[in-house]
């Protein structure tokens, strides 16, 4: 399992135990089948199968995220799609360059459906912006827009049914620019205070407005304001999980509670 859900397998294998439910783990722990007494339950990923299918495509896609928050008032990084060629619209050269224009700042240019912070780059120019966008048209990807942000904090909470799990703060390390765990930054837990529970009650309002179960909230701290930036259907907690396993088993215990709510264990 070098690249397999690790953590998750751990937490999922230790409930299970405790519980005598069967567990049988596939495809080097990516397919996870759990029995107890004749009732089954799947885990395919990260997917435990708290979320609906049109939660979890939302969270997926940043824009349409984005779009859906923003329509419901609730503070969100604005992020603009730009689908991959043939899809794209005639105008769609156009319409990027204008968000520079109304952007000197900069902008952020990424992956609609990415995760880890892969191609997720900084542009200032026309020729930066069109050399990202076309890296990531190149790798069949559509293509998510936003402004640059001075971001002062990025906050992530895992949330289960408005509950915070765990909250953690990302301290990347310079030079790095990105939050991600997977690019060096070290998650601090934050279980007190009041960024924590500003970034609470915006991440509920965020996964209540798109009916998410389970979800990795994301906000950023930027101009004195936390707004959404994403959030994330899959809970992947393998950075978290070699520094605090505790906290981390206890809070997948939690959502398995849930996926075997009523069967009796
Ligand atoms: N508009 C933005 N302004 C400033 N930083 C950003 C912006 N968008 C993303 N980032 C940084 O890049 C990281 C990765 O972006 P994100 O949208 O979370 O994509 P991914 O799903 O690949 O993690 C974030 O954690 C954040 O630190
Ligand atoms: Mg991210």
């Amino acid at each position: 399992m070098i690249n397999g859900p690790r953590i998750l397998v751990h937490a999922v294998s230790l409930y299970c135990a405790g519980r005598g439910i069967a567990l049988d783990v596939r495809s080097d722990g990516w397919l996870l089948l759990l029995d107890h007494a004749g009732s089954r339950r799947l885990i395919f990923g990260y997917d435990l199968g708290l979320n609906s299918a049109v939660a979890h495509r939302l969270a997926s896609d940043k824009a349409a995220t984005a779009e859906v928050l923003s329509l419901a008032g609730v503070a969100c990084v604005p992020h603009v799609l730009f689908m991959r060629p043939p899809f794209e619209a005639p105008a769609a050269a156009a319409a990027m360059l204008e968000r520079l224009e109304a952007h000197p700042g900069g902008l952020v240019v990424k992956p609609n459906e990415g995760t880890s912070g892969r191609h997720v780059e900084r542009v200032s120019d026309q020729r930066g912006l069109e050399c990202a966008v076309e890296a990531i048209f190149a790798r069949g990807a559509d293509v998510a827009i936003s402004p640059l942000l001075a971001v002062e904090n990025e906050v992530r909470v895992i949330l289960l049914e408005g509950d915070p799990l765990i909250v953690y703060t990302k301290e990347r390390r310079p030079p790095e620019w990105r939050h991600n765990l997977e690019l060096g930054a070290r998650p601090v837990l934050l279980d007190t205070g009041a960024a924590r529970e500003a970034c609470v009650t915006l991440a509920r309002s965020a996964a209540a407005t798109i009916g998410i179960r389970f979800a990795s909230v994301d906000v950023v701290l930027a101009a004195g304001r936390w707004q959404v930036l994403e959030i994330n259907s899959g809970v992947v907690m393998e950075v978290l999980g070699r520094m605090h396993p505790e906290r981390v088993d206890a809070a997948y215990a939690q959502a398995l509670d849930l996926v075997f709510a009523g069967a009796d264990l």
